[in-house]
């Protein structure tokens, strides 16, 4: 469906993020008719640009002809857009730091911006509980609940909206996912880059907050939910949200890398963690007696985002008499490759009974084809369609934030060399995700 006038405003409009992300995703809904060319886009910021100068900092500007213009400040935007033709929708991206969000949301609504007007942010939601709250309390003063659009971008990502699909559209699985038979979670999520040159904001998060508080808790979300009654966005939000207040956090090692103190931005006496391992149970009727550990950092030996549900393992009867039978695994490849990996025993063809490990693979690229779409692009377009299933609520992140915020900065941190894996602290085997990416 495409979607007619529409205002898309960016406010913040020269920082990177416009024109990392918002800018591709935008061209390619333009060019692939998603956005009628009766919508415009308008940027805008403190910087003054004509709408020339605007045009020609972004490579796709041609992609948007004249639909694509600046305005200096909010004050006036209202009047500005107003001038440009009868738009019935208008939908504000804050791609600014978040601690203008507050006051700008304030001025959309003091220059006429009304409830035609959905309002779109990124994440860090708040810092803590109690600052999440109070931003949360700042946005709803001036826009209601249905207005407003958390981005989290794991929640765009085609394998993770697969999550629900494998779970609620197949039958096979259905019944053994409890603790009755899944013995135990594991969320692995690894990067091989540093810090990079974002230094002074992740020495002010650190890993928890800025990975685990909002990207890994959503996929434990999708993981462990109830059935929605619906596919509704309420309903799904409903469900993650009970599932998020059954989960206790158990124990968290916080880890550092060595160098990190010397990367700019960082403070030379940091105590923020880069890596992170927690243990997690969920107290309620399907899940108690399934522990979920999670593990993410940065400048480790590779990237890769991977959950793995392990069943438990088969009576020691029979084929498992040693009781070296692997337990059957799933592997949700979520990135770089991303697919679905069974691992099932079977015979080793030949004489006598013996029983190897085998995989049965899914990989989207050998099965779909095309590359799967750039998680922006949907959760842009979602945005301006109004579905809000891929967008998170205020009660969700502050029920997340609720969930951390006693392990916020707790603890010591241990260090690790740059580009490997801190040594596991807990009495756990963690799945080998390493051979499960090479399968597509
Ligand atoms: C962002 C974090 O939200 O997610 C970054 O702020 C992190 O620190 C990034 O690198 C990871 O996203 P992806 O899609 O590359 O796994």
């Amino acid at each position: 469906m495409a979607l007619c006038n529409c205002a898309i405003v960016i406010l913040g409009a020269s920082g990177d993020l416009t024109g990392r992300k918002l800018m591709p995703a935008l061209s390619t809904l333009f060019k692939q008719g998603q956005i009628d060319r009766s919508s415009i886009i308008v940027g805008s910021g403190r910087t003054f640009f004509t709408d020339e100068e605007f045009r020609n900092r972004f490579e796709e500007a041609a992609d948007f002809g004249e639909r694509l213009f600046y305005h200096q400040y909010i004050s006036g935007l209202w009047e500005f857009i107003a001038s440009k033709g009868n738009f019935t929708k208008k939908v504000v991206f804050l791609s600014q730091p978040p601690s203008a969000y507050e006051s700008s949301a304030r001025e959309l609504v003091e220059d006429g911006f009304g409830s035609e007007t959905s309002i779109v942010l990124e994440k860090p939601f708040g810092y803590d509980y109690s600052s999440a709250v109070k931003l949360n309390n700042a946005l709803l003063a001036c826009f209601n609940e249905k207005q407003i659009y958390r981005i989290d971008h794991y929640l765009g990502k085609e394998a993770v909206q697969n999550i629900l699909v494998f779970r609620f559209a197949n039958s096979l699985f259905y019944p053994q996912w409890n603790s009755r038979y899944i013995e135990s979670i594991q969320i692995n999520a690894l990067e091989s880059e540093g810090v990079a040159a974002r230094g002074k904001y992740f020495d002010g998060a650190g890993i928890i907050r800025d990975m685990v508080q909002n990207h890994l808790l959503q996929l434990l979300c999708l993981l462990t939910m109830e059935a929605p009654v619906t596919l509704d966005a309420e309903d799904i939000r409903e469900q993650k949200i009970s599932v998020l207040r059954s989960m206790e956090i158990l124990s968290c090692n916080r880890f550092q890398y060595e160098g990190y103190k010397s990367e700019k931005g960082v403070s030379a006496q940091s105590g923020t963690e880069t890596f992170a391992e927690l243990a997690l149970r969920i107290n309620n009727f399907r899940w108690l007696g399934t522990p979920v550990y999670i593990r993410t950092g940065k400048a480790t030996y590779r990237k890769g985002t991977e959950i793995g549900v392990r069943f438990r393992h088969v009576p020691e009867v029979l084929y498992n008499k040693q009781g070296s039978l692997k337990p059957n695994t799933i592997i949700f490849n979520i990135q770089p490759n991303e697919g679905i990996t069974l691992d099932l025993s079977t015979k080793i063809p030949g004489g006598d009974n013996s029983v190897a490990a085998a995989h049965m693979n899914l990989c989207y690229r050998k099965t779909f084809g095309a590359p799967s779409p750039e998680a922006y692009q949907k959760l842009i377009y979602d945005a301006l369609t109004g579905d809000r299933t891929l967008f998170v609520s205020a009660l969700e992140t502050e029920t997340a934030w609720r969930l951390v915020d006693d392990i916020l900065d707790k603890g010591s941190v241990e260090t690790y060399q740059r580009g490997s894996l801190p040594q596991s602290k807990f009495d756990l085997k963690w799945i080998d995700f390493d051979s499960y990416g090479a399968l597509c």
